[in-house]
């Protein structure tokens, strides 16, 4: 064991990755990213007494642990701090012949524990975020660079393929009413959840449902397309659009708390004035239309909308963290806060926050 986290990490699928490199005694083996060495020990192990391996990670600390971990195989193990995508750049490592090869990619979970490296979003430390002491750390990077240039980094490191458009004007923020259903459906028909299928099936309806996620995850895309249609048809249905000359671009889901009856189904998102209060509980933003500041521009219009439709209240739920995916679809707290929203309180993971209208 060692105090460090990096031994005591277990590697993953052990017994799989060893029937599947069958590891030989003559063979030579590359572990590309030999993290706490626990792969690489084995497959020392089941190739004894003479078969070798050479063991890369990028991060130093990682050799340092696995030269200790492996030092009992002697010359029959070879390690190098280096980014196995250069492997081909030093003709040595690239002239020899392997008998098998082993990349176990992303971070290991001491990396991810060690505060001062900045990995982890459930401790305050600097954003970092190297594998070792080479490169630049994240907080300079988003520092100095541009959106341009972290845009293209997303898109080339992120696998983005779309392009990003920039808002040449501010968009027109319009409420949905019963003649916008068509915009309202091409929108999530298609754009909207263009990067994440998965939800694709939404079309933001759950909250009208008195029903739990699970319930949810049966129903299909044209039942929940044509229950929301149904809804905004009959002007049961309220939020706001963000359009792009003709298309939607943007949604907020805003509309009185007591027509969310899934809120119904959460004790700490109870409102102690349900007839007055107005709920705050979706964004969807199309890909190529982000950072650009549009949910903000969303939510001071719902807040307008919610007041206009006689709400005193206005709540969200916006999550702990600062994750900025697609699971920040609540909002985010720094947003409501800047919007003059005031936290009431924490509720797992997430914070009810509150602005008087
Ligand atoms: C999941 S851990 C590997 C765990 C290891 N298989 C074990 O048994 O302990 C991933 C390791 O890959 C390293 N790594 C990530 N990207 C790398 C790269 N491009 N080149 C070399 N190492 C890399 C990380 O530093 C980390 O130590």
């Amino acid at each position: 064991m060692s105090v460090d986290g990096w031994s005591e990490h277990e590697p993953v699928l052990l017994s799989e990755t060893i029937s599947l490199l069958k590891p030989r005694s003559n063979g030579l083996y590359l572990d590309g990213t030999l993290g706490g060495g626990g792969h690489a020990e084995a497959i020392l192990e089941a190739s004894a007494p003479d078969g070798r391996l050479i063991g890369l990670d990028r991060d130093p600390r990682a050799i340092e642990r696995s030269r200790m971990r492996l030092a009992r195989f002697g010359d029959r193990v070879e390690l190098h701090e280096r980014n196995f995508a250069t492997l081909a750049e030093s003709a040595e490592l690239a002239a020899v012949r392997l008998a098998g090869a082993l990349l176990d990619l992303g971070l290991s979970s001491a990396q991810i524990d060690e505060k001062a490296r900045g990995f982890s979003y459930q401790q305050d430390a600097p954003l970092d975020m190297r594998m070792g002491p080479r490169g630049e750390p994240a907080r300079d990077l988003l520092a100095r660079a541009d959106i341009d240039e972290l845009t293209e980094i997303i898109r080339r490191t992120g696998g983005w393929d779309g392009e990003r458009v920039s808002l040449a004007s501010p968009p027109d923020v319009r409420r949905l009413t019963p003649d916008r259903l068509d915009d309202y459906l091409r929108y999530f028909d298609g754009p909207a959840f263009a990067d994440n299928p998965v939800w694709s099936r939404c079309y933001c309806l759950s909250y009208h449902l008195n029903a739990m996620p699970g319930d949810f995850d049966e129903r299909t895309a044209a039942q929940n397309r044509a229950e929301k249609a149904e809804l905004i048809r009959r002007g049961d249905a309220t939020g706001v659009l963000a359009y792009a000359g003709a298309d939607v671009v943007g949604w907020c889901h805003a509309a009185p708390r007591t027509t969310l009856k899934l809120l119904d189904g959460t004790p700490a998102f109870a409102s102690d004035d349900p007839e007055r209060t107005g709920a705050i509980v979706c964004y969807v933003i199309a890909p190529q239309y982000r950072g650009q500041g549009l949910a903000r521009r969303l939510l001071d219009a719902a807040c307008d909308m919610l007041r206009d439709l006689g709400m005193q209240y206005v709540d969200a739920y916006p999550p702990k963290d600062a994750a900025g995916d697609a699971r920040s679809y609540h909002g985010r707290l720094a947003m409501y806060l800047e919007a003059g929203f005031e936290q009431l309180r924490e509720a797992g993971r997430y914070v009810v926050v509150r602005k008087t209208l």
